[in-house]
């Protein structure tokens, strides 16, 4: 019929296609998001895995213009949560059937961070004897501490490449070496080299960013052959410098819109891979999480951070705060089971994309 169903029929999707498909309106963006879930249920099945996100610090050294604790923002109370309460927190998520966790901080590099988080790992282990998957999210390291962290049993990854389009990433960082786009680049490819389930992603309806750039988006993390991706709308937040571009951006619901198409476009083009249904969405609107499922994603990550710091991990504006561990897990449960999708319990979920990718190329993983 249309154009964007000829489009979507195609084997090989062009950026000018991506871009135009990221357009889609009405019956046509129907059919878009009724393909990626078919897509995710015949890879990943009509089932979702649960990561308990703990947000353990959000002391920074960076100065990202659109990111609420960046170094420069005194506003916010710094915190750092002791390794017994965020064990704590790992017992209430093992209690409730998680079966992985993702660990995220803002980004610091001393040998101090590194020792810290390697005990973590450690103590981790001790507790639940490698029963529990562990995702870090904590920046870019050197290939040196990424093997650390390996070694201490961590497994994935997620390090966001924010955008691919080198000029605007540019706009939104500083100019100096803590941020540059080359070594962000170089740090994926350690993670992969490493042995990482490798995860990336990108804000979706920054300012200046056009059709054009989140199909390249897409693109990269095709050809980067990338096992997770987490990705979800920019949303502004008034104590950062990008603040000032506000009146540029699209409307909230427009970005939610482009974020779930974008999503079901990347279940379009790399089918095996883990995709998360990111809690940005759900700032936007509240059943967010559960629109992304329904357009692709297989992964929610339920905030555990103990109650008490989460108002502090303020990255954006309108950041849920739930005040209970296992609140947003409880929500989560009951929204989901009434959209008809299986929570898988007491599982890993693995990307299945990473273990194909490890099987074609020998040279990946240190523990083959
Ligand atoms: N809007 C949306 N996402 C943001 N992040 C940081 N600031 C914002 C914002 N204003 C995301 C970045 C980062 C992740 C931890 O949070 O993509 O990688
Ligand atoms: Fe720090 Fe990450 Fe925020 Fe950048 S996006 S300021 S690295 S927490």
């Amino acid at each position: 019929m249309e154009k964007i169903a000829e489009l979507l029929g195609k084997k090989k999707l062009t950026g000018n296609d991506l871009a135009i498909i990221l357009g889609a309106e009405g019956a046509e963006r129907d059919d878009l998001f009724k393909m990626a879930k078919q897509k995710r249920e015949s890879y990943r099945g009509n089932r979702v895995h649960l990561r308990g996100l703990i947000e353990f610090s959000n002391v920074c050294r960076k100065n990202c213009y659109y990111c609420g604790i960046r170094k420069d923002n005194h506003l916010i109370e710094r915190y750092s949560i002791p390794d017994s309460e965020i064990l704590e927190s790992i017992r209430i998520a093992i209690d409730r059937g998680l079966g992985s966790i993702v660990l995220q901080s803002g980004e610091v590099s001393s040998r101090a961070f590194t020792r810290r988080v390697s005990g973590l790992l450690r103590k981790i282990d001790k507790m639940t004897a490698g029963s529990l998957g562990i995702t870090l999210s904590l920046g870019e390291q050197s290939e040196e501490v990424y093997r650390e962290w390996f070694s201490e049993g961590a497994r994935r990854y997620l390090l966001r490449i924010e955008t691919t389009n080198s000029e605007l990433y540019r706009k939104l960082h500083p100019a100096d070496n803590r941020h540059s786009f080359e070594r962000r680049i170089g740090c994926l490819r350690s993670l992969q080299k490493t042995g990482y389930q490798t995860g990336t992603g990108v804000m979706i309806g920054l300012p200046f960013q056009t059709l054009n750039d989140m199909a390249d988006d897409l693109i990269f993390m095709k050809e980067m052959d990338i096992d997770m991706v987490g990705m979800g709308p920019y949303i502004e937040h008034e104590k950062t410098p990008l603040y000032q571009f506000r009146k540029r951006l699209f409307s909230k619901e427009a970005r939610l819109d482009l974020s779930l198409k974008m999503i079901a476009l990347t279940r379009i083009l790399m089918n095996n891979i883990n995709i998360a249904a990111t809690t940005a969405l759900q700032a936007i609107d509240p059943a967010g999480r559960e629109m992304a499922v329904a357009a692709g994603a297989n992964i929610i990550m339920p905030n555990i951070t103990p109650g008490r710091y989460r108002e502090c991990y303020s990255l954006y504006a309108d950041k849920p705060v739930l005040p209970g561990p296992s609140d947003d897990i409880v929500a989560l449960e009951e929204s989901l089971i009434t959209a008809g999708v299986l929570i898988a319990y007491n599982e890993f979920g693995d990307s299945e994309r990473y273990f194909v990718r490890k099987s074609e190329h020998q040279d990946i993983g240190r523990n083959k």
